[in-house]
């Protein structure tokens, strides 16, 4: 893909999780085609070694759950790209089950992938971060954090609800150098939301009755939001959580 050397990321370095599908799949995309270096990190190497392929990014395979393979990512993703000023924790995964239900493995590992890693994440990126001038983090939460829906999502509500206070909390912990914001997507046209989105079209049409718009984002539509944030253009917002949901919490 073509790489703008002048353009909106020129000369910035991201560490960006999520990187192999979905939403973070097109912020990389759209981050490299604006003049970022990217360290990209997945569990999906197939994925991954795809999407350092098009975008020109470093490729990390990492499993988030284990907080030491992140510590060693962040360092080499620094040393790969001669520091770090930019951080997407992105990456994700969903869980619908009753609480009553719910294995409690279940629940630790949404909590792990969710909200933990992303505490790792920035812990390991921080000394990175903070010899630079100016840093953004942005953390992807979710309207769900927000607004309850139909239930059965417990742990991934309380993973993303989490997430925005750790962000709020980090933000006030690091400015002025470093900003650090959150974004809350609404439904996205992903795997990730393809058992609603790609199935029954009753079940579908319930799903977006929710939106006020009545359809899902494209997943470039999220990485335009997260660019922004990380950008020079949002110099003076931290600690906020942006809702990009097409009318669904109005937040
Ligand atoms: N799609 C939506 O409607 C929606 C709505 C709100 C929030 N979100 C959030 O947006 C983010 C991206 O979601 P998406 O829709 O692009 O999903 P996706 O499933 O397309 O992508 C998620 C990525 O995270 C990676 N990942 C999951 N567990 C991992 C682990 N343990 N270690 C390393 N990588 C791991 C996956 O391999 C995948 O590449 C997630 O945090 C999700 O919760 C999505």
């Amino acid at each position: 893909m073509t790489s703008d050397p002048t353009g909106r990321f020129a000369g910035r370095r991201i560490y960006l999780t999520g990187a192999a599908s979905g939403i973070g799949l097109a912020t990389a995309r759209l981050l490299a085609g604006e003049g970022a270096a990217l360290a990209l990190v997945d569990v999906n190497e197939a994925g991954l070694r795809a999407a350092a392929k098009e975008t020109g990014g470093h490729p990390f395979v990492v499993e988030l759950r284990d907080g030491e393979a992140i510590d060693r990512s962040v360092q080499a993703a620094g040393e790969a790209l001669g520091g770090l000023d930019g951080v997407v924790n992105c990456a994700g995964v969903a869980l619908s089950a009753g609480v009553d239900v719910m294995d409690p493995a279940d629940w630790d590992r949404v909590l792990a992938i969710n909200l933990t890693a992303p505490y790792r994440v920035c812990r390991a990126a921080l000394p990175l971060l903070k010899a630079e001038k100016k840093a953004s983090i942005v953390n992807v939460s979710s309207g769900a954090a927000l607004v309850p829906s139909n239930g059965g999502a417990s742990a991934y509500a309380a993973s993303k609800g989490g997430l925005i206070s750790f962000g709020k909390m980090l933000a006030a912990e690091t400015a002025p150098n470093i900003r650090v914001n959150t974004i809350c997507p609404g439904v996205v046209d992903t795997p990730m939301t393809a058992f609603a989105l790609r199935g029954d079209p009753a079940v579908a049409t319930a799903f977006l009755g929710a939106y006020a718009m009545r359809r899902a984002a494209e997943p470039v539509e999220l990485a335009e939001a997260i660019a922004f944030l990380l950008s020079d253009q949002a110099s003076f917002i931290t600690g906020i959580t942006l809702s990009a949901d097409g009318g669904r919490s109005f937040h």
